[in-house]
Order: C-alpha cells, then structure tokens, then sequence
C-alpha cells in the first residue's frame, strides 16, 4: 500500500495534484502538506498538515508515523521572487531539496521522490530553439542556480545511494484553480483574469517573447507517468525536458480577442523581461517521449477557451 506525502500541495501545481493522485491511490493515502492550509476540496477530503519542509524534526516524524512510501517535493521559491531574496530563496530550494533526499536515504520505506526542475535551468548561452535534453546549462537566476544544483544533487543520490527520484524540467504552467505564485511566466496566467475581470492588460513582458508553456492537465498527467513508469525505463536521473506549447504575449492576447474582441493589452517590460529572455523560447522532449511517453495535448485555442471558462466561474463565485 501507498501513503504519498505532497509538501508544497497549496501551491499552484500542488492543489490539482494532490486530487489528482487522491482519485488513485484513495484519500486517505494522500497527505496533504504545506507552509498554510490548503484549498477546501484537499483539507475536506482527506489528511493534511502544516509542515515546514526545512523542519527536519517534524518531517521525520510525520513521515513515520503516516508510514510513507513516496514524497513529492514541491516547496519552493519561484524564480522572480527569488530575485528578491536570493540568500532565502536558496536555502528554502536547496535545504529543503536535501532535507528530503536525506530522508529517502535513511528511511528503506521511503520508495520514490518526485522533484521538479524547471526551464530555469537553461540560461543565455543555451540554444534557444527546440532546446536539447543534453545541453549547455549556464542559469544566470538564482532559481535556475538552485534547480541545475538540485538536478545535480538528484542524479548524485541516485547513482551514489539507489534514491528513486524522479523529475521534470517543467515549462511554464497554465492554470486557473490556484494562482501561480511568484514566477516569470505568470503573465501568461494574470492575462486571463484581468481579461474578465476588466478586460485590460498591462503586461510585464515585451510583445514577442515567446517561452514554452503547458496547461495543468498534461503537466499532471505527465507527473503521474513518470512516476508510474518502471524504474528501467527513467534513463534521466538529474530532470527530464517537458515541451508544452510555445507562445508569446501576442499571441496569446490574439486568442483571447477571439472570446472578448474589446480586449487590449499593453507593455510595461520589468525586470523578469531578462529572466523570460535567458529561457528557452521552446523545448525539445523527445527524451521523455521515448522513455515514459509524455504527451502535450492542449494547444493555445483550447488552453485559451478552458481558462476562460475557468476564471469567469472561479471570478462568480
Ligand atoms: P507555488 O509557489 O504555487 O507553491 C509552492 C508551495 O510551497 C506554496 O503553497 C508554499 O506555501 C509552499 N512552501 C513554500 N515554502 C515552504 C516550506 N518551507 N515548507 C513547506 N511548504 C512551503 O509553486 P508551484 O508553481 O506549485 O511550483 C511547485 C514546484 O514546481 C516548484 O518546485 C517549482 O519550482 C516547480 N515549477 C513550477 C512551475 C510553474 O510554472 N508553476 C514551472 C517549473 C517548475
Ligand atoms: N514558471 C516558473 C517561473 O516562472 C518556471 O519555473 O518561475
């Protein structure tokens, strides 16, 4: 029997994860756990707590006493608020990283770790076009210092202690039930709800920058494969490649014109116009094809309809 232990589940990917793997493996064998509470629909159904990731003490005993058999790590700072607190924003990604690792080493029943990594780790030296799995990785964020460290770190337990640990270089995530929480491809988020709430858009980075970007449901769905795939098969011990679909804050307001014509953005470019142009405009994943078959199904028309219809009932509400 599974009892999976989700730290970081009231964050964006956490609070459609955590149901997610609920409807698998049963409510009761998902614990729910994060710095505050999470949404209604986790904190109803099922277990959860608060539990600070860099609490050593207390994530041991919870691990124990809740017999845990997978941990998925999600706890972190995201990349344009780790520039703001660089010294902090480290020692939450990579203490917390190691803490976890630590307690897949020491405790046998511990069987799998979920990690995820990021496009961050790519940075202005890497090809920007259909970026390789194999590449340079030269991050020039503190977020993506801390991902290619953690990938790193991943592939050393591996290799060094047999650690199980799986992970996903993921694109930015499109989603409405959560709000994201701190990254540079927000925008790409924050568009939809000003486009209901006032049909107006300021946004932070230029016309054309194209990043790679994927809607929650093949982000999770992608999650759920990999870490249901024989351990055979995961040949990539430091983080997989994930495409998504590309596209820029153009094109994206061009879709949302389609819904609601009156619709206008403009541009104010800040900071994260820097970090959005040290990333991989869009993504190669043949890798995790080939290996456990990862698989984009949602493109901009019909990411654009479901997170229209999402936001507006969330907005009602
Ligand atoms: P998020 O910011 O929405 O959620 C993170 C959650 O972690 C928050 O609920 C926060 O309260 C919690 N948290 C922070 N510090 C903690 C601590 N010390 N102990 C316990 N919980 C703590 O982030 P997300 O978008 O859900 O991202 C989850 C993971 O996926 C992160 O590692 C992130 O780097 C990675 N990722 C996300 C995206 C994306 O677009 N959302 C893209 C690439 C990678
Ligand atoms: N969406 C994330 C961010 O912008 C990418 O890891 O920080």
């Amino acid at each position: 029997m599974e009892n999976i232990l989700i730290i970081g589940a009231a964050g964006q990917i956490g609070s459609e994860l955590t149901l997610a793997l609920r409807k698998i493996y049963g409510n009761e064998h998902v614990f729910a756990t994060d710095l505050i509470k999470p949404s209604k629909d986790i904190s109803k159904e099922g277990p959860w707590a608060i539990l600070d990731v860099l609490d050593n003490k207390r994530l041991v005993h919870y691990v124990i006493r809740h017999k845990i058999t997978q941990i998925y790590h999600l706890a972190a700072v995201l990349s344009s608020n780790a520039e703001r607190i660089p010294i902090q924003a480290w020692n939450i990604n990579m203490d917390g990283l190691m803490n976890i690792l630590d307690l897949a080493k020491e405790i046998p029943e511990i069987k799998k770790v979920f990690w995820p990594s990021s496009i961050a780790v790519f940075g202005p030296t890497t090809p920007r076009q259909n970026t390789p799995q194999l590449t340079i990785t030269e991050p020039s964020t503190v977020y993506g210092i801390s991902k290619i460290a953690g990938e790193r770190w991943c592939e050393y337990y591996y290799k060094n202690y047999g650690i199980d640990v799986r992970s996903i270089r993921y694109p930015g995530l499109i989603s409405y039930k959560t709000e994201p929480g701190g990254g540079t491809t927000d925008y790409a988020v924050e568009i939809f709800y000003e486009a209901v709430r006032t049909g107006k858009y300021e946004c932070f980075l230029e016309k054309d920058t194209y990043l790679p970007m994927m809607f929650m449901s093949d982000a999770i769905q992608a999650t759920i494969n990999l870490m249901e795939a024989k351990p055979e098969k995961i040949k990539v011990r430091s983080s997989y490649n994930l495409g998504g679909v590309s596209f820029s804050p153009d094109d994206i307001s061009k879709e949302i014109k389609k819904h609601i014509p009156d619709f206008e953005i403009t541009y104010n470019p800040d900071f994260r116009q820097q970090i959005a142009e040290s990333w991989p405009e869009s993504i190669d994943d043949k890798k995790a094809q080939e290996d456990w078959g990862c698989k984009t199904t949602v493109e901009i028309e019909e990411m654009t309809k479901l997170m229209l219809e999402g936001v507006k009932e969330k907005l009602t509400k």
